[in-house]
């Protein structure tokens, strides 16, 4: 069946009608190709019979460039599709799009764009076949390079982080106890979704590497194999995450010094057993010295080191490994003052730049700290100029109301990828991910939001998250409304005002989110280790780091050059002056930056406290008006969507409220100042 007992998400059959409406071929010799006559055959079992289009496009043919001559679509048309193709060419993942008439030619240069092409002619089916539209040319191509998905699955269930770390929304559905699954129609699913919306990369397990998922390097390559098989057949380069220590775990050293000669090769016969196993497997993925993970600092050598050593490894292979910056002290002394865990990322790896081979990546989360829904961008990502770069996101919603709340991320991302690293005229972070800042790349990385529930997010509106992380990957400059508005025109076969009040309503719930939250930047105020509702003390004296320090004077953290931790001169000019005077720094980053009295008088003219007290209140506020809207739409939605939203509204509601209670009150009792409207504050 279409998809095995699980929910489509945006490729729901109902909504390609006016595709199936057309008569539809495909022609290419790339194996790829087979995967989109099947996508296709599976879309005509599941949608039935079409009514036969009345006007608009009635036949489509989707082929690789190669076929064009032999194809009969006319000479005319031939041409046209030729002088669409963009002087840098298509490469292997873009596409054209040229309709003349009753006809549409969807044209790529190899099987990925080809499979990129079918599935946006799905998610532009109603404009692009269905009307008696005008003669029509579009290109596509990616941005970015890479645009890898990384699941934080675990193979045996992890007794503290369970099946999926960080996963709210079921366990994996790759791995049943301490095995990969004998079925894999489920991964199967999930690769469509993925390569639907672009996704080219994906790592198959959590970064955390355990006893376990170790020997996925050894007793599990078959298995391993049998994944790759279903991604590559979806355009999808599969990548592992490994264990630094795995000369030790499985080869038996006695150690893993990168500057040993039996360490590099050990690492060389274990890479080479796997690519025989997995001869296009993309690379690895490694978390080393990272919250209590191994890597080269117990031999006393830098991460620089300890890269290239996988890196040299896999180079006869075409493998690259993607090394994660994530890298901070979780032992620190709250009565330590110098350490400041923003700082650590930078100061780790901006001495190394220049010293990783060309097949390394760093992978550098977009913030300093952890995935807030507010925090600076991280100052690493500009600095490193000689080192391949990969951004990090999050779709899981861990600091983010985990898929209980809704959160639409697509705006928090588009900031990110829009964000100037100077200051003073670029490059953007997206400049840097796609490569247009000239500098060498690595892509975009995002951590999965999905497990084995029916909606594969849990909340049924967090798909949206999946759906808009690769259209973004793609395209760093879509608007993000209007890849929310392609999603649900995608998911939803309801009338267009319904579509419009779904989406406004989502459109603004990452900034409610943050209202009802921690407020101006300062981050975490999170219960320890779920990270879901409010804590406001919970890492006040943690030795991870992030603490708010405020007192009954005032709130924030100092990471000033003048009096604090120095934070602010990993930016270049003019962005580090910025950030360092409070009267220059963006408001809503001021405690991230800053510690400052509570009547100090924001540049929106309000003071700290009150700023507190409003926010609060205003994000509790809407997220009483988001229940009201999707009451007011959900009997247009099928059963299981109102049931889930419904329930997952309720608790939203009850969470927030609790945010804002504690937030309130704690700030009210630490200050003494009282709210200038007189809200309920509780004592
Ligand atoms: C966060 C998260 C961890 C995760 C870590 C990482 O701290 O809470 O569960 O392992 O990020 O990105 O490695």
């Amino acid at each position: 069946s279409f998809f095995a007992g699980t929910d489509p998400c945006w490729l729901t059959p109902a909504t390609k009608q006016p595709v199936l409406r057309a008569e539809v071929s495909v022609d290419s010799a790339d194996p790829l190709a087979d995967t989109v006559r099947a996508e296709l055959d599976l879309l005509r079992q599941a949608a039935g019979a079409a009514d036969a289009a009345p006007d608009g496009v009635r036949e489509i043919l989707l082929c690789t460039l190669d076929r064009l001559g032999r194809t009969p679509v006319g000479r005319d048309l031939a041409d046209a599709v030729h002088a669409a193709v963009p002087r840098a060419g298509l490469g292997a993942e873009g596409f054209v799009v040229v309709r003349r008439g009753e006809r549409l030619v969807i044209a790529a240069g190899a099987g990925r764009g080809l499979l990129y092409g079918w599935y946006h002619l799905l998610r532009q089916a109603a404009p692009l076949a269905a009307t008696t539209g005008a003669d029509h040319t579009e290109a596509h191509r990616p941005a970015c390079a890479v645009r890898m998905v990384n699941q934080w699955d675990n193979m045996a269930v992890h007794p503290v982080m369970g099946s999926v770390e960080r996963g709210y929304a079921g366990r994996s559905f790759f791995y049943r106890d301490g095995r990969v699954v004998a079925d894999l129609s489920r991964v199967r699913d999930y690769a469509r979704l993925l390569a639907s919306v672009g996704i080219n990369a994906l790592s198959v397990n959590n970064v955390n590497v355990h006893a376990t998922e170790t020997r996925l390097l050894t007793d599990h390559l078959p298995d391993l194999a049998r994944i790759a098989d279903v991604l590559r057949e979806h355009g999808i380069t599969t990548y592992l995450s490994v264990s630094y220590a795995a000369p030790i775990e499985l080869g038996g050293l006695d150690t893993a010094d990168p500057r040993e000669q039996r360490v590099a090769r050990w690492w060389a016969e274990a890479v080479e057993r796997v690519y025989s196993a997995i001869p296009d497997l993309g690379g690895f993925v490694v978390k080393a010295d990272s919250e209590n993970r191994p890597g080269p600092f117990t031999y006393g050598a830098d991460h620089a080191d300890g890269a290239n050593l996988l890196a040299r490894a896999l180079r006869p292979h075409g493998g690259t490994v993607y090394w994660r910056c994530f890298v901070y002290d979780c032992h620190q002394d709250w009565r330590d003052r110098s350490t400041d865990r923003a700082r650590a990322a930078y100061d780790h790896f901006v001495p190394l730049d220049g010293r990783f081979d060309d097949n390394v990546v760093l992978q550098v989360k977009y913030g300093p700290l952890d995935f807030q829904v507010r925090e600076a961008v991280s100052p690493l990502i500009g600095a490193l100029r000689h080192t391949r770069v990969a951004l990090e996101l999050q779709i899981t919603q861990e600091y983010t109301g985990q898929q209980r709340h809704i959160c639409y991320l697509g705006p928090l991302w588009t900031e990110i990828l829009g964000f100037d690293t100077t200051g003073a005229g670029g490059p953007t972070i997206g400049d840097i991910a796609s490569g247009r800042a000239g500098r060498p790349t690595g892509g975009v990385v995002a951590v999965s939001n999905v497990g084995d529930d029916a909606n594969w997010t849990g909340h049924k509106l967090a798909q949206a998250n999946l759906f808009a992380y690769g259209r973004l990957a793609w395209d760093p400059l879509a608007s993000p409304d209007e890849v929310l508005a392609e999603w649900a025109r995608a998911t939803f076969a309801v009338d267009a005002a319904t579509l419009a009040e779904l989406t406004a309503l989502m459109s603004g719930s990452l900034r409610t989110y943050e209202k009802y939250t921690a407020p101006l930047g300062v981050g975490f105020m999170v219960t320890p280790h779920t990270h879901y509702g409010p804590s406001v003390n919970g890492y006040e004296y943690s030795p991870w780091g992030t603490y708010h320090f405020a007192d009954r004077d005032g709130v924030g953290v100092d990471r000033t050059v003048a009096s604090g931790s120095g934070y602010t001169a990993q930016y270049p000019e003019p962005l580090a002056s910025r950030y360092e005077d409070p009267a220059s720094c963006p408001d809503e980053l001021l405690l991230f930056f800053h510690h400052v009295p509570y009547s100090h008088v924001l540049r929106s003219g309000r003071t700290v406290i009150q700023h507190i007290y409003d926010t609060h209140f205003d994000g509790c506020d809407e997220v009483e008006d988001l229940v009201r809207r999707w009451s007011a739409i959900a009997d247009r939605f099928d059963a299981a969507t109102r049931r889930n939203v419904d329930e997952r509204l309720a608790e939203q509601l009850r969470c927030a409220r609790e945010w804002r209670d504690q937030v309130n009150t704690y700030f009210f009792r630490m200050s003494g100042v009282p709210d200038a409207e007189g809200r309920t504050i509780h004592r």
